[in-house]
């Protein structure tokens, strides 16, 4: 299954992710695809605000992995960019968190391909003008089909 967003402002987008962070669930991963600048952060941030998280969220460009624990369940923020193709290689105990008890959500995700768990929510943004995005979610197995099935009730594709 596939859905389809066009957000025209940060806060549309935000308010798309905010409606899938009221949905995910333990366990459940997020793969962010998109250009420098594309909105994967900031749409993180929206989903942040759905689960309940008020502290800023920030691009865990040096950190890898930043941990949010205030909401309705953990977020896990990862970043993988500065790792690039060595990722997969790097022992930072990504099992911990995929398998843990929250949500991961994963910017440049590609590097991480083989240690990934194979039913995941993939989103891409695609910068089609400076303010205009389109965010395609697409479901790889039953747990981020539901999601996304959820998610279309919830957020209906025109607004
Ligand atoms: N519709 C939109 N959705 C998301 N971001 C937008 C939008 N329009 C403009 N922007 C801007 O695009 C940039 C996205 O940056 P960021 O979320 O850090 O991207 P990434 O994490 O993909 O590198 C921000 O400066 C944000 O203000
Ligand atoms: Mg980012």
């Amino acid at each position: 299954m596939m859905l389809t967003y066009h957000t025209g402002s940060v806060e549309e987008t935000q308010s798309v992710a905010k409606a899938l962070g009221e949905i995910v669930q333990p366990g459940d991963l997020l793969c962010l695809s998109g250009d420098l600048g594309a909105g994967k952060t900031t749409f993180t941030q929206g989903l942040a605000r759905g689960l309940g998280v008020e502290e800023p969220v920030s691009s865990p460009t040096f950190t890898i992995i930043k941990e949010y624990d205030e909401g309705r369940i953990p977020l896990y923020h990862m970043d993988i960019y500065r790792l690039g193709e060595s990722a997969a290689a790097e022992d930072l105990g990504f099992d911990e968190y995929f398998f843990g008890e929250g949500v991961s959500v994963v910017e440049w995700a590609e590097w991480l391909q083989d240690v990934l768990p194979e039913d995941r929510v993939q989103v891409i943004v695609h910068n089609l003008t400076p303010t205009d995005r389109e965010i395609t979610f697409a479901a790889t197995g039953p747990r981020s089909e539901a999601r996304l099935k959820e998610l279309e009730k919830t957020c209906p594709t025109s607004r």
